[in-house]
């Protein structure tokens, strides 16, 4: 079946794999990218696509409502993945206006333009089921769990950084717009992502490129924090799945059961990247420094992703090694790209977040 679909964000880390698999999986769809081209938005991500006959690339601003209005009447769109979003919770604490302005105002532009085009409204007593609005939300909404325990989609929501809570937010303008008009609505809520283009600000892909170029590997705190990690294209495998199967106003986790300390996290992509340098072993673990944490930096996330598993069937592809494995090739062969993306803007960001730690 043919389906018009809008991909936001699809310029950025995630967006760019759900967008690339779509594309290649599903040649009777046209997907169109719908992306702002922030510093974390890049179209050298999406090279291998670009020129694919169902793949239209649209620059734009999901604050700006009546470009918004204006492109949703103009293509007509069945569905939209939403993933455009500030997505850095460093950036949040220094400025929280632009995490409300993109997460919260964007997400409500962008389920006004739907409700309108797919006549959704609190006359409707049943759910539209050809269209879908889909939701790509982080498991950061739950806030943060002690040393047991897992995030389940019935945890209460209970966000803590400026990025968190602009993303619970959204989550609950989607909830809203579908049980008060009946918009037909989908949530996933993922644990840490890495992979490829993945933008060097986050851990994995900043200890990466600074193992290459011997520099500090900044770990907040004591390193004693926990996240969830879950390769990328596992993650964008799910996106799939949900957006193909799920009941419309449904909620799903995502997550990899694949725990891990940031402090172990950096030892592994040291131990690794010495391997594949050929240098000795050990020698960039001497590169660990201890800096100030993170201020509300939440203990530990962990996702139960039962749910998923036992409705849909979804489980990851790969263990953390073997990403881990592919994501320092990925690293180590595209050392154009992370020049191009760490020198201007980003550099004086980064230079200036660490001024003082
Ligand atoms: P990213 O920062 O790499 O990409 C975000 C993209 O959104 C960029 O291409 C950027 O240009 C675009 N964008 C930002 N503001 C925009 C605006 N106003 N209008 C149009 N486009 C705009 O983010 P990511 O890591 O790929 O995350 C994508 C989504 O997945 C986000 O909603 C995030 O909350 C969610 N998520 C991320 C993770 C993770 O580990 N990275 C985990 C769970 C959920
Ligand atoms: O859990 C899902 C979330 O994962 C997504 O919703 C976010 O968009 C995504 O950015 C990510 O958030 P985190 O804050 O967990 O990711 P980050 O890579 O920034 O940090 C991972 C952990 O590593 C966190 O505990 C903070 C720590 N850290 C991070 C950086 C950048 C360090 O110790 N040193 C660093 O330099």
């Amino acid at each position: 079946m043919e389906k018009k679909i809008l991909i936001t964000g699809a310029a950025g880390f995630i967006g760019s794999h759900v967008a690339r698999l779509f594309v290649n999986k599903y040649p009777s769809y046209h997907i169109y990218n719908l992306d702002k081209l922030t510093y974390a938005g890049n179209l050298a991500n999406l090279r291998d696509i670009e020129s694919k006959s169902n793949y239209t690339f649209i620059k734009g601003d999901i604050v700006d409502q009546t470009f918004i209005d204006k492109l949703f009447q103009e293509h007509k769109f069945d569905a939209v993945i939403h993933l455009a979003a500030e997505s850095h919770v460093d950036r949040s604490i220094t400025n929280p206006n632009e995490f409300v302005m993109t997460n919260v105002v964007g997400t409500v532009n962008l389920l006004n333009a739907a409700k309108k085009l797919w006549n959704s409204s609190t006359q409707n007593s049943e759910l539209n089921t050809h269209n879908l609005f889909y939701h790509v939300s982080t498991d950061e909404v739950y806030g943060s769990l002690g040393d047991t325990g897992m995030f389940t989609e019935e945890t209460s929501y209970d966000p803590h950084s400026p990025y968190s809570a602009s993303k619970a937010s959204s989550d609950h303008f989607v909830r809203a717009y579908h049980d008060t008009y009946k918009l037909p609505v989908v949530i996933s809520n993922c644990s840490n992502n890495y992979g490829p283009y993945h933008f060097p600000e986050k851990l994995v892909p900043l200890v990466l490129n600074n193992i290459k170029n011997k520099k500090p590997l900044p770990v907040y705190g004591k390193g004693e924090n926990v996240r969830d990690w879950l390769f990328v294209e596992d993650h964008a495998k799910a996106i799939d799945v949900i957006f193909h199967n799920a009941k419309h106003g449904s909620t799903y986790n995502i997550g990899g059961h694949n725990e891990w300390k940031n402090i172990d996290v950096v030892r592994l992509l040291c131990r690794t990247m010495d391997k594949k340098l050929g240098r000795a072993e050990g020698e960039s673990e001497k590169l660990i420094t201890f800096v100030t944490d993170r201020a509300g930096h939440d203990l530990r996330y962990a996702i139960d992703s039962t749910k998923l598993q036992k409705d849909l069937g979804w489980v990851p592809s790969v263990t953390f090694e073997q990403g881990i494995g592919l994501t320092v090739d990925w690293y180590l062969n595209n050392e154009e790209w992370i020049n191009n993306v760490t020198s201007g803007e980003y550099k004086k960001y980064y230079e200036g977040m660490y001024e003082g730690r």
